[in-house]
């Protein structure tokens, strides 16, 4: 189903090389929730998969190490090289990686076994007309499984001004472009409201009192400082905002929460 692409989407992050240090972080955090969620949904050898959004291919990489015949499709050229490197450099087969915008990725309607996303649809204006794409790729009975945050349940233990000012700037930069940082939330409903059987909703969150990990969303936040300057009264006042969250990642008395990841698993009608 070849949607035309709704105006308005803004990819805050960074799509080139810059960004591949953070992704592969994103991965190391997330990876070992997704494995479970697949195997639990049924992914085996021989199914079709595809990933949407798929960065630099972590999830496409394995599914295809699992015996699935795997496509992996991203907006940036740069994500889809890197990820087709990775995967020749590893020797892996049955994994192929496509450019192209989930709102017209000119796949083949009716024919995976799974669709799946992580870290997209809340960086969509139109998330729901995405998930509805991803169903019109499955098989009747085909499986439909997405991960994303709500990033307003970002915090610090004990509270902290930075960790407070940070979330509440990064939900107003997403109010401003129209799009939706909680999406993960409504995962489950959305589902629903596109005529999907859901099987499991579900969400984790992970949390850090040192090392690199705990710093994961300040970086994230710094990567987006182009974005955030526009929700900002001035560039002091947001550098100011992440070098006290950086100063919270220091802290070792300090724990940070990350985004509660929430985990959708939903069929497509036979
Ligand atoms: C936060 S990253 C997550 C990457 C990967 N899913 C993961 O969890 O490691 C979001 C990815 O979505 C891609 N993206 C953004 N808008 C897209 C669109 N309209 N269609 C397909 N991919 C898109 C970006 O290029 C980026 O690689």
């Amino acid at each position: 189903m070849a949607v035309t692409e709704p105006s308005g989407d803004h990819y805050i992050l960074s799509s080139g090389r810059d960004g591949h240090e953070r992704l592969r972080l994103l991965c190391a955090l997330h990876d070992p929730f997704t494995h479970t969620l697949l195997l639990d949904a049924g992914l085996c050898p021989g199914k079709t998969f595809v990933e949407f959004g798929c960065g630099l291919g972590c999830v496409s990489r394995w599914a295809a190490t699992r015996g699935a015949r795997t496509t992996g499709v991203d907006l940036s050229h740069d994500h889809v090289a890197e990820a087709s490197r990775l995967a020749s450099e590893a020797g892996i087969e049955h994994v192929e990686f496509r450019q192209g915008s989930i709102y017209d990725s000119a796949l083949p309607q009716g024919t995976f076994d799974f669709a799946y996303c992580r870290f997209l649809l809340s960086h969509l204006s139109h998330p729901i007309a995405a998930m509805r794409v991803m169903a019109a790729c499955l098989k009747p009975g085909g499986v439909l499984v997405c991960e994303e945050p709500d990033l307003k349940t970002i915090y610090s233990e004990p509270p902290s001004q930075g960790y407070a000012q940070g979330v509440k700037r990064i939900l107003e930069l997403a109010d401003s472009l129209a799009l939706d940082f909680r999406f993960g939330n409504k995962l489950a409903l959305s589902a629903r409201s596109i005529g999907l059987e859901v099987q499991r909703a579900d969400a984790y969150q992970r949390h850090f009192l040192g090392g690199k990990e705990k710093g994961y969303w300040t970086w994230s936040f710094s990567e987006a400082r182009p974005s955030l300057l526009n929700t900002c009264s001035s560039p002091a006042e947001l550098d100011k905002c992440l070098s006290d969250m950086r100063k919270v990642d220091r802290d070792p008395k300090v724990m940070v929460g990350h985004a509660r990841m929430h985990q959708l698993v939903a069929r497509k009608p036979s």
